[in-house]
């Protein structure tokens, strides 16, 4: 009886085994860019879509007093363009609504979190606004919770609105809405002394993917030596999109919901000394551009005003340039392939760009889309 069963039992495990492996190595790439809203010159029937697969409208914002998204008319209808645009594009994307930016309130996330009621009404209003203007999913791009216990609150509310997404779906008979969350670079971080940890177990059940901002960690704060803000490798610390990337992974996030940041931006510094020009070469200030950030189109642009000495750099996967005293780190082109190459290695889902309207001329956008090979 007990080795008949085995037998009847054996094709269908083998069978499981293939299916589940088959579905696991293959959820469908992400290659998406976040869509600055504010950007005027850039609309999106501008968006080359042959190069995206999810386009993020950057950005909503939640009411401080009622929790909910708060669209004004000439904000909905600009959504309700992208959504169109992007849908009749040939080949269509799709498009997701993202929640709070760099420049939001963390701490108003942090209210939004603490109880059962404002999550709630957080939830359903995201939902609704997402469905009434057409959108695929949602990002939630909270920077960031600032103690171990605003992750737990952050756990529970994406277990909450996984649940809120499937109950929809199965009600509408629709897609279930996608739902990401734009997060830090690693898993774990401590700032101001405090430890954190991304609340790993709940978003590896609720989420669908996360967005690791693998750039930023250099800038206008520190203007005494130059960096590579989205160094691959540092050898010096942690502070890098390898140690970052491989710290999810480790965590226990599966690699295929874990998507790489890509910047499309450089950062600046005044150089000391002309003469010594290299990556963590001494500074006076931050260089050209607002607050010490050119967008990769600037780059391109001030490198051939200037002459300016262009020059990769293996050890951090990086690339700078300089002239004069000015001195740029950011990635063109070939840094971006190695650590598309690097993520693809780590079995990760795919990349996305902040920002979209940054390159130059798709160069970038173009490169990697090659670059990704969807085996
Ligand atoms: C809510 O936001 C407004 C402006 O956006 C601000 O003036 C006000 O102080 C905020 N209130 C709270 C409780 O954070
Ligand atoms: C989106 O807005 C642009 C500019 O206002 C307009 O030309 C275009 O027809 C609109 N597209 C859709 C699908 O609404
Ligand atoms: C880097 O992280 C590892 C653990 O992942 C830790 O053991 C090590 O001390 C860290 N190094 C630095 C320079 O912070």
């Amino acid at each position: 009886m007990a080795s008949h069963k085995l037998v009847l039992l054996l094709p269908v495990i083998v069978l499981f085994t293939i299916t589940t492996g088959y579905v696991m190595a293959s959820p469908p790439a992400v290659k998406a860019a976040y869509w600055p809203s504010w950007s005027q010159t850039f609309p999106p029937s501008a968006i080359d879509t042959t190069l995206f697969t999810h386009i993020f409208y950057a950005f909503l914002l939640p009411s401080n007093v009622t929790f909910k998204l708060e669209v004004s008319e000439s904000t909905a209808s600009l959504l309700n363009n992208f959504t169109s645009t992007l849908h009749q594009k040939n080949p269509p994307v799709k498009t997701l609504v993202s929640i709070g930016g760099g420049s939001s309130d963390p701490k108003l996330f942090a209210r939004i979190v603490s109880n059962k009621g404002s999550r709630s009404i957080f939830i359903d209003s995201a939902m609704e606004v997402a469905r009434r203007h057409g959108f695929d999913g949602l990002d939630l791009d909270w920077e960031f919770p600032k103690n171990p216990k605003e992750m737990v609150d952050l756990g529970q509310l994406f277990k909450e609105w996984r649940v809120a997404i499937r109950k929809e779906a199965k009600s509408t008979h629709r897609s279930p809405l996608l739902l990401t969350s734009a997060v830090y670079f690693s898993v774990d971080f401590q700032w101001d002394e405090t430890y954190r940890k991304y609340p790993v177990a709940s978003i590896a059940k609720s989420l669908d993917w996360v967005n690791a901002m693998c750039f930023d960690y250099r800038g206008s704060w520190d203007t005494s030596a130059t960096g590579a803000h989205a160094a691959l490798y540092d050898p010096n610390s942690n502070i890098s999109t390898s140690y970052g990337l491989a710290s999810w992974v480790r965590a226990g996030v599966p690699g295929n919901m874990v998507v790489m940041g890509l910047p499309l931006y450089g950062k600046t510094w005044l150089l000391k000394d002309p003469k010594v020009n290299g990556i963590g070469a001494p500074a006076t200030a931050a260089g050209p551009g607002d607050d010490g950030i050119l967008t990769f189109s600037q780059v391109v642009k001030f490198n051939k005003e200037n002459g300016a000495t262009v020059v990769y750099d293996a050890k951090t996967v990086s690339t700078y340039s300089y002239a004069g005293t000015s001195w740029i780190g950011y990635d063109d082109s070939r840094s971006t392939t190695v650590k598309l190459k690097f993520a693809q290695a780590l079995g990760l889902r795919g990349y996305f760009f902040w920002a979209l309207s940054y390159d130059s001329e798709w160069e970038i956008s173009k490169q990697a889309s090659r670059a990704w090979i969807i085996g």
